[in-house]
């Protein structure tokens, strides 16, 4: 089937790749001069595992290609994506501007029938609006459909390839019959398609990343009241996953979500719900419960230490989480501008999110070649995204580059007996220092 993807960033690449690899003829347009052609010469923007492998070997054998050139793409596709960003408004909603753009765009340019399917995260309706704007200005019948992605950063080919589920908002039999061919590849028994109405397809993205939120939120606030009581978050998890209804995914607490789509969805729920008259006091809740956890480590630092200034700290991790170099709203940088702005000196390291960091926080802060380095001389070490080279390190070795023992694990990547055994002293999340 001819494909186009318009948006070539995360989702859109992730997206235009898998679809090429699943042999479908597709291509992928951004307005972005220099990353089409960037990525016309072979080089990937973003950091995803085995994503670079896949669009080379799609772009060789012609299944994958990349343009500027929207009209054409949109005039011979079948199924167009529009997978643009929709960045934070003032309001807090979701920015709907050059998701409007590309829909104008794409309007003038279809030559025949041709379904428009959103990837990107949008306010429930804005399906049936761009179904407006194609009524007034295409020459061509479009059915515009809702397929919101549930991708996670750093296992989104997974993701894409062998989906939970895959969501399809549309109106027609005939988008309908268009989407479950394309997707037929990905989805079984157990991975099912599910139709709806495009309305409950942009509902189901923003309630599932409100819903994963709350969760991280719940169990963030169950960790301080453990620390408070004397209870262990680890053992709560354990035997509150145990049960079936509630699952052990995703109730690890931590030091806060972020990344591009938990902050941004709940606040743009929050939005809708204002919009509606409806006041949704637990996601306000939760939001709230997330920042105050971003700056739980710092104040367990003050605690411990005083004063911080003329201190060194050690930062292990700086995207939001491991396997991406995402820094978009990542509590590491609220635990770095806390320490800086307490007269901290900080010394940080992360497998792949540096070159980013540079770019965002300059001279200001020392960039190790290693996890090592950054804790040479270093008062304490915080560990903020949990990679996996940061959970079995030369510990003996950490503690005699240091100049005082002290951790503040907020992924709880170590051992408690462990590191009273070496002479740590170990401030892990949910438990009592
Ligand atoms: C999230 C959703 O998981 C995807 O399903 C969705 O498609 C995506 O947003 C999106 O809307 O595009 P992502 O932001 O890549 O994916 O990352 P997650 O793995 O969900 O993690 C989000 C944050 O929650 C991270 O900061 C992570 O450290 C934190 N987290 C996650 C916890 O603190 N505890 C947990 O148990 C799980």
């Amino acid at each position: 089937m001819r494909v186009a993807v318009v948006g070539a960033g995360y989702v859109g690449l992730v997206t235009g790749t898998c679809l090429a690899e699943s042999g479908n003829d597709v291509a992928c347009v951004d307005k972005d001069d220099a990353k089409i052609e960037a990525l016309q010469a072979g080089s990937i923007p973003i950091y995803e595992p085995g994503l670079e492998e896949l669009v080379h070997r799609n772009a060789k054998e012609g299944r994958l290609r990349f343009s500027t050139d929207l009209a054409q793409a949109a005039g011979r596709a079948k199924v167009v994506f529009l997978a643009v960003g929709t960045p934070e408004g003032e309001d807090g909603d979701a920015e709907l501007r050059h998701v409007l753009e590309a829909a104008e765009e794409i309007a003038r340019s279809v030559k025949h029938y041709t379904v428009v399917a959103t990837k990107s995260t949008v306010p429930v309706g804005t399906a049936d609006r761009i179904q407006e704007i194609m009524e007034r200005r295409a020459k061509a019948e479009v059915d515009v459909v809702s397929n919101p992605e549930f991708l996670k950063e750093g296992a989104a080919l997974e993701d894409f390839q062998r989906p939970d589920r895959v969501v399809v908002g549309a109106r027609t039999d005939r988008a309908r019959r268009i989407m479950r061919e394309l997707y037929a590849p990905f989805v079984r028994t157990e991975r099912p398609i599910l139709l709806m109405d495009p309305r409950s397809a942009e509902m189901v993205k923003y309630a599932s990343n409100a819903m994963l939120a709350t969760r991280i939120s719940f169990m963030n606030d169950i960790a301080v009241l453990c620390e408070r009581v004397g209870a262990d978050a680890e053992h709560v998890r354990k035997g509150m996953g145990a049960d079936t209804r509630i699952g052990y995914p995703f109730l690890f607490p931590g030091i806060g979500y972020g990344g591009s789509c938990f902050p941004k969805d709940v606040k743009a729920l929050l939005a809708t719900g204002r919009r509606h008259g409806i006041d949704l006091d637990l996601l306000r809740a939760v939001e709230k419960t997330n920042e105050r956890q971003k700056r739980q480590l710092l104040v367990r630092a003050v605690k411990h230490f005083g004063a911080l200034d003329g201190r060194t700290f050690g930062v292990w991790g700086l995207a939001f989480k491991p396997k991406t170099d995402d820094l978009r709203e990542a509590p590491s940088l609220e635990v770095i501008e806390g320490l800086l702005g307490k007269g901290g000196r900080v010394q940080v390291y992360d497998p792949v999110a540096m070159e980013r960091a540079r770019r965002l926080l300059g001279e200001r802060v020392t960039f190790a070649p290693g996890p090592y380095e950054a804790v040479e001389g270093a008062d304490a070490l915080f560990v903020v995204t949990e990679w996996s080279e940061f959970r079995t390190p030369d510990l003996e070795r950490v503690k005699t580059l240091m100049r005082s023992p002290v951790v503040f694990d907020g992924r709880n990547v170590f051992d408690p007996a462990e590191m009273e055994e070496l002479g740590f002293v170990h401030h892990a999340i949910g438990r009592a220092p």
